[in-house]
């Protein structure tokens, strides 16, 4: 399965550090942010990436990641103009995926779990979506879903009267029919092609499964964000619990620092 992860945006929440720099370069714990979804792909065993990203920070991303050679994995590069949205940002790899099934990534989404047996599971079924979801203590900054049981019945996003404790988190499984879903959005109340609103459309067409992750999970894409994601990434990797892209390419001996 290919891999694609999504880091445009303006980042405007971690201003003014972003009026210099892309928010998925800024350092969490010791390494760029970008570092973090690309090890949750790289773990999967996910070798063919595509990165959308804003034209400011685009020269940069290269300098940082080059072919991906370093990593063992292949990145193709797409510049996404404006910000028009999550959802929008992911049409722009509708030929890298080929109508076969995509595993995406927000660029400042730092999972502990590895994702490589529900990428395996959702290899093997015909058609459909999946989405991770973590409870967490400030469900109104995200998309939310409406449960009954294990049964996702729909996702509101950033509520202002949340109908759970969870969180959908930034990482999706999608069939190749994705972006047909994209074609049929309208721009929402703040002008965006929301992601939310194609994971509701595979909702509506009884096509979601939806997982609970174990371990932490942040995004960092605000400060206290980037504050709790670098905290936790640290005593993970104290503990043992983590392992980082860096610590991962010195133990298997590719990489000297
Ligand atoms: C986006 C999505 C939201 C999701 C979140 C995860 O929000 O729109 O549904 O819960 O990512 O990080 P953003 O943080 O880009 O506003």
């Amino acid at each position: 399965m290919k891999g694609v992860i999504l880091a445009g945006g303006m980042g405007t929440r971690l201003f003014p550090i972003t009026k210099v720099t892309n928010k998925h370069l800024m350092p969490v714990h010791d390494q760029p942010m970008v570092y973090y979804p690309l090890a949750t792909l790289i773990r999967a065993g996910i070798k063919d990436i595509f990165l959308v990203t804003g034209p400011e920070g685009a020269g940069d991303f290269m300098k940082l990641l080059g072919s991906g050679k370093e990593f063992g994995v292949k990145i193709t590069y797409r510049i996404q103009d404006e910000a028009g949205g999550i959802a929008q940002a992911l049409s722009m790899a509708e030929s890298f995926a080929d109508k076969g099934k995509i595993v995406v990534v927000l660029g400042d989404n730092i999972f502990q779990d590895d994702i490589k047996e529900y990428v395996d599971e959702f290899e093997k079924v015909f058609e459909g979506a999946r989405i991770f979801l973590k409870e967490v203590p400030d469900p109104e900054r995200f998309g939310v879903p409406e449960l009954d049981g294990d049964r996702v019945l729909k996702i509101d996003e950033k509520p202002d009267k949340p109908k759970s404790k969870y969180a959908v988190t930034g990482l999706y499984l999608y069939d190749g029919k994705v972006f047909d879903v994209i074609r049929t959005l309208k721009p929402s109340g703040r002008g965006e092609l929301e992601i939310t609103d194609v994971n509701n459309a595979y909702i509506e067409k009884g096509q979601m499964k939806s997982y609970k992750f174990k371990g932490f999970w942040s995004d960092a894409g605000t400060f206290p964000s980037l504050a709790r994601a670098t905290e936790m990434i640290c005593k993970a990797e104290k503990e043992g619990t983590y392992e980082t892209l860096v610590k991962r390419l010195n133990n298997n001996g590719q990489k000297k620092t």
